[in-house]
């Protein structure tokens, strides 16, 4: 098991893959991370609250400013592929495969109007990808502070994630909501971020759970998002519809699952979910403010996995098989994490249970014939930054 101690950024590598591919030394390299988030699933989209953490495993980007009206890209995971696509022809958008997260984003500045000229991109991507844990975002994320801080853009935060999410949405095609790209942005170091998405309000809510002789487990199924994009969709679709059918802009604006009731079916099931995990955000941040011992939030977190599985209808067996499992070996909470249909669980543990968790959960993959999983412990880490 990775601790999550080992140093996720790897600067060295993607200078020296820079050099190797441009022939010269790059301006400077920025990383951006990816994310669990505690609680707050499928809330972004309706204006809910989320409260994510920052992992330590990064995207690495070393960038060089040209003079040449191209933009190039190259990934330390993809040796040999140079994408090159000129500044003009950027919105064509008819190169496939990773290179759009990049291409993506410096799209999105000029659409935006922002002078963003010629490009050399070295990518290091180090978040564990297809596991639910915001590759995408880490990369987009990476490649927006490296174009504001090189060109000098007066571009804000909250200007920087809508560009990022617009990649996404627009450029790759993913209908998401702002949660992946905020965390990415916006953590920092052993915090977690509440973010209110409906109006942009945020706090740090500090998260020491090893103070308190806990740790974060992460299990990742190693199971692809199958699906994912039309399933993920239809969700998000579902919502608005029972948003529309209430009378409501979004389902952030109920905060009680009694004024559901003119709802029956999928909508009631899925408009359930939304409003009674946005109520399970506020208890959970309530209690880390209380200065409770963090274990109290664990029915939260079990809760939580409960109303993603049966009426949000996102789970899969092995995610519930994973949360199961870490329950049943003493974990205090336990949910799956971000979209669904696949990716990672994550389990509140004692420290010194971290291992006997892991096993339980190792031993009964083995035995139900599933892909053996992949876990670390996440620690609270910072957002995205210049490395050199
Ligand atoms: C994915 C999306 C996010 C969010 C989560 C579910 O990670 O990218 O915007 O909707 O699913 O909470």
């Amino acid at each position: 098991m990775n601790t999550g101690a080992e140093p996720a950024e790897r600067p060295t590598s993607a200078l020296e893959s820079y050099r190797e591919v441009y022939g010269t030394a790059p301006d400077g390299s920025w990383a951006a991370p990816g994310r669990v988030n505690i609680i707050g699933e499928h809330t972004d989209y309706n204006n809910g609250y989320v409260l994510p953490i920052a992992l330590p495993h990064v995207a690495t980007c070393a960038v060089g400013v040209t003079d040449a009206d191209v933009v190039r890209v190259a990934s330390l995971q993809k040796p040999g592929e140079v994408v090159s696509v000129e500044l003009a022809r950027l919105a064509d958008n008819d190169v496939a495969g990773w290179a759009r997260y990049l291409l993506g984003v410096v799209h999105e500045y000029r659409q935006r109007g922002h002078p963003i000229g010629g490009l050399d991109l070295l990518l290091d991507g180090a978040v564990p990808v297809g596991a639910g844990l915001s590759s995408s975002a880490a990369i987009e994320c990476s490649i927006a502070v490296a174009a504001r801080d090189l060109f000098g853009l007066k571009v804000s935060d909250d200007d920087l994630i809508s560009i990022a999410v617009a990649a996404e949405n627009d450029y790759v095609g993913a209908p998401t909501g702002r949660l992946d790209q905020s965390a990415s942005m916006l953590c920092t170091a052993g915090c977690a971020l509440f973010l209110d998405v409906g109006t942009g309000e945020r706090a740090q809510v500090p998260f020491d759970l090893a103070a308190a002789g806990l740790a974060l487990l992460v299990i990742d199924t190693n199971t692809p998002h199958r699906l994912v994009a039309g399933e993920y969709a239809q969700r998000r679709k579902q919502c608005e519809q029972a948003a529309a059918a209430l009378g409501v802009a979004s389902l952030r604006e109920i905060a009680d699952v009694a004024a559901l009731e003119p709802l029956d079916g999928v909508l009631l099931q899925r408009a359930r979910h939304v409003v009674s995990e946005n109520a399970r955000v506020l208890e959970v941040v309530d209690l880390l403010r209380s200065d409770q011992d963090p274990r109290t939030i664990g029915p939260n977190l079990t809760a939580s996995h409960a109303s993603l599985r049966d009426d949000f209808a996102v789970s899969t067996i092995q995610l519930d098989t994973a949360v199961e499992t870490a329950l049943e070996a003493g974990a205090f909470g336990a949910r799956m994490v971000g979209g669904g249909f696949g990716g990672s669980a994550i389990a509140l543990v004692d420290t010194d249970r971290t291992h006997a968790t892991v096993d339980a959960v190792l031993r009964r993959f083995a035995a139900a014939d599933f892909i053996a999983p992949r876990t670390f412990v996440a620690i609270p880490s910072a957002g995205a930054r210049r490395l050199t």
